[in-house]
């Protein structure tokens, strides 16, 4: 029987095998604090590409130290990191997924402590690896540090990170490059009036707000070329009135297109505290939205946690793919188990444990 969650997706000449995809999820797992990935990362992201899904996406990973959210991000700004991600392209791919890395600016919202175990609230101070973060303007997020406004130079400079970033992840052997434009992170926060109050050709109207995107954007596809896709992810609205909005996610979404992206990935919230009305697809109807104004393929995530759920969503055409997040923590092997819920005889469940799927 064939299911549209599992029919391939070509993006610019990248064929990938299903529409079931894993979104980036940050582990903080960098006990060493170098960026540079450790065996877990390599068993983590191993076992989610061995699970069956289409495409696996690195964690956010910082093109520069103060770009990180936390000390124990993963970072893509030297040349040792670089090698050290070999192994986990290697890795993917000899499961048959395709490889994406998150490529991130933490901004304001940077040197913050990694989101599991015990810390204490705000940032992490200078003897515990943490920095002074930068941003937009002089506004804090809720409860942490009031970042530095980036000058003209410091803007460049942020571009400049993204290039090499981008060169180092494609030669790492990543197939797909995702930039972080959502959560509140220094790509969102120069999009949103709330966190950009800048007079300068950065902020502003939309088309200053979205200036910096722009640039990184076109800076990265001059430097990878034609081939290599490039997805953006961005949160759809700060669930605030007076914040960043549909409309503006719309407008700025045909814009990348306009500018090479291939696909959006369609999240929200993150910049501001809000009341986010957390559901099953919650997130979904903004992803169909821009899919139907901007005519660009866009993934869908948050909360789609069920195989008949997830296969009506690419059915219908609500979504080009799906996002399985925290149901793929929960079980890896979500993909094998979406195909047999769906009697789909997926040719690809991993051959040495066929007597467990008789
Ligand atoms: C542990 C964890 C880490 C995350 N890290 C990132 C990240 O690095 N970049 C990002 O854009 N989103 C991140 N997210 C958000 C997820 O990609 C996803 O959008 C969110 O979990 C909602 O999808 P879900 O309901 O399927 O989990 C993270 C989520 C979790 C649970």
């Amino acid at each position: 029987m064939t299911r549209a969650l599992f029919d391939p997706l070509t993006l610019r000449g990248l064929e990938i095998r299903n529409r079931i995809w894993i979104p980036p999820m940050c582990q903080y797992a960098v006990d060493a604090q170098d960026g540079i990935p450790t065996d877990w990362h390599l068993m983590h992201l191993g076992s989610l590409a061995r699970g069956g899904a289409g495409l696996v996406t690195v964690e956010a990973t910082g093109v520069s130290p103060e770009g990180r959210i936390s000390p124990e991000d993963l970072g893509l700004w030297n040349d040792e990191q670089a090698q050290a991600f070999r192994r986990l392209t290697a890795m993917i791919h000899s499961q048959g997924a395709a490889a994406a890395i998150q490529l991130a600016h933490a901004g304001r919202k940077a040197s913050t402590w990694r989101a599991w175990g015990d810390h204490p609230e705000g940032n992490v101070p200078a003897e515990r690896g943490g920095w002074q973060p930068v941003g937009p303007s002089p506004r804090a997020y809720d409860g942490l540090a009031v970042p530095t406004e980036l000058t003209a130079e410091g803007i460049a400079d942020v571009v400049v990170a993204f290039i090499a970033a981008a060169r180092r992840a494609v030669n790492a052997g990543f197939d797909v490059l995702e930039i972080h434009g959502a959560h509140g992170y220094l790509l969102h926060e120069f999009l949103s009036p709330l966190s950009n109050g800048r007079t300068d050709a950065y902020g502003g109207s939309l088309e200053n707000r979205a200036r910096l995107l722009l640039e990184v954007v076109d800076a990265v596809r001059a430097e990878v070329g034609e081939q290599v896709p490039m997805i953006v992810r961005l949160s759809a609205t700060d669930w605030v009135q007076g914040g960043w909005d549909l409309p503006q996610t719309e407008a700025v979404s045909s814009w990348l297109g306009e500018h090479g992206v291939d696909m959006i990935s369609v999240s929200s919230g993150g910049n501001v505290p809000a009341e986010i009305p957390v559901g099953p697809g919650y997130q979904l109807p903004f992803a169909t939205s821009i899919k139907e104004s901007t005519g660009l393929p866009v993934a869908a995530v948050g909360m789609i946690d069920d195989p008949f759920q997830a296969e009506q969503i690419v059915a219908l055409g609500q979504s080009d793919v799906v996002l399985v997040g925290r149901e793929s923590l929960r079980d890896p092997n979500f993909p094998i188990r979406a195909a047999e819920a769906l009697r789909y005889d997926m040719p690809y469940k991993p051959a040495p444990y066929e007597r467990a799927y008789r």
